[in-house]
């Protein structure tokens, strides 16, 4: 091997929002969850995740840039997944370039990563499920790494919990798994994104400044403090879990709307039920909850189902393009966006594209 080359690889990897939402770990560093979840991934052209990585001779360290700044690389979770990925890495050849990485090379070699969110980091959008996911996914390319998706998204998961998800398009569920190794706690696909492509999502900011509790440390205290929590892992989330399954499979709204609504409001009340209580919703958050619910009680059956994630900001996902339109009108009407809120429509993605850059 020369000194002067540089292979590298280009991804991208949306974001994905949980209609059945992972709040709780039963093992903090390899990322294990107390619940199964399930979520949708949204379009790659919209909210996604750029991730370029590459590798070069002549790279001293592993270093790393997000959304232009470099950010350490020492935390266990971009260890455990640079490790994971180093293990599974396989030959690979270019001719024409003249470059040739044999296994043995890559555990010498040090990679460049620069990564940028095209939407608020750290503000409750899942920027941690497209981040590690995009990471994973753009290191197993250029580490020409065999395994399929449901393989990396356990690797994926080792980043941030909700990242397994964001491997596929469609709907999908993280299994939680039963082994202490964390080997069977891997996410699915559901259904693609085709399975259900008359649903249009809109993504409300309410604020795209970054949230005062991070998940981790806010499901670490609902863990350690939380009674509601424990009841909603055992006894609330295995048969909602079931139930959004059929709902998804027979595409039907109104139990979707139904679950999905339900399921955000035990989040944050198992929030509140934390000690002391995290509060990630704000007023206008609140508002756009009690506009929803009153729309739909007056149409008579849902048009829209709301749900938050760790944050203030609203995803609301419309049963058609005419709901959609009509709660885009509406919203501009009643939450004008230059006072406290940006919006933004998309629609169901298709799972990580990738670019070849090398
Ligand atoms: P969010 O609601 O946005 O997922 P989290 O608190 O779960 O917020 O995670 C935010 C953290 O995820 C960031 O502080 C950063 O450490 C990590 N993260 C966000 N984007 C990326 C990315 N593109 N690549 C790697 N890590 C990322
Ligand atoms: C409310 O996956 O961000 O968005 O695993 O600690 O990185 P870590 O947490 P993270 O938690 C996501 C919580 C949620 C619900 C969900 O996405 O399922
Ligand atoms: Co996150």
């Amino acid at each position: 091997m020369g000194e002067k080359w540089v292979w590298m690889k280009t991804a991208q990897t949306p974001t994905n929002i949980a209609v059945i939402k992972y709040w709780g770990k039963r093992d903090e560093s390899l990322i294990l969850p107390i619940n199964d979840s399930i979520s949708v991934t949204l379009d790659p052209a919209h909210l996604c995740t750029t991730t370029t990585v590459a590798v070069s001779p002549a790279f001293q360290q592993d270093r790393m840039w997000l959304n232009g700044k470099e950010i350490s690389l020492s935390g266990g979770r971009y260890q455990n997944c640079l490790r994971e990925i180093r293990r599974r890495a396989t030959e690979v050849e270019d001719k024409e370039k003249g470059i040739k990485i044999e296994k043995k090379d890559w555990e010498k070699l040090r990679l460049h990563i620069a990564s940028y969110n095209n939407f608020p980091t750290a503000a409750g959008l899942a920027s941690s499920a497209a981040g590690f996911a995009c990471l994973v996914f753009a290191l197993a390319k250029l580490m020409n790494v065999k395994e399929d998706e449901s393989q990396l998204s356990a690797i994926a998961r080792q980043g941030s919990g909700s990242a397994c998800r964001s491997l596929f398009g469609g709907f999908v569920k993280w299994i939680m798994g039963k082994e202490e190794d964390g080997s069977d706690s891997l996410a699915v696909q559901l259904v693609d994104e085709k399975h259900w492509d008359d649903l249009f999502i809109v993504i409300a900011v309410v604020s795209s400044r970054q949230k005062e509790t991070s998940s981790t440390s806010g499901m670490r205290e609902s863990v350690e403090t939380s009674l509601l929590l424990q009841h909603r892992a055992k006894e609330v989330v295995p048969k909602r879990t079931l139930q959004m399954e059929e709902t998804i499979k027979n595409r039907d709204f109104a139990s979707f709307a139904q679950l999905t609504c339900a399921d955000s409001n035990q989040f944050h009340a198992v929030c509140l039920d934390t000690c002391p209580p995290i509060f990630y919703m704000n007023d206008t958050s609140h508002r756009l909850i009690s506009y929803v619910e009153k729309w739909n009680r007056s149409e008579g059956s849902p048009q829209v189902a709301y749900t938050f994630d760790a944050g203030p900001n609203a995803v609301l996902i419309a049963r058609n393009r005419k709901a959609a339109a009509q709660l885009l009108q509406r919203l501009l009407f009643y939450f004008p966006p230059k006072s406290d809120i940006d919006l933004d429509s998309y629609v169901i993605g298709d799972k990580s594209i990738l670019e070849d850059a090398g």
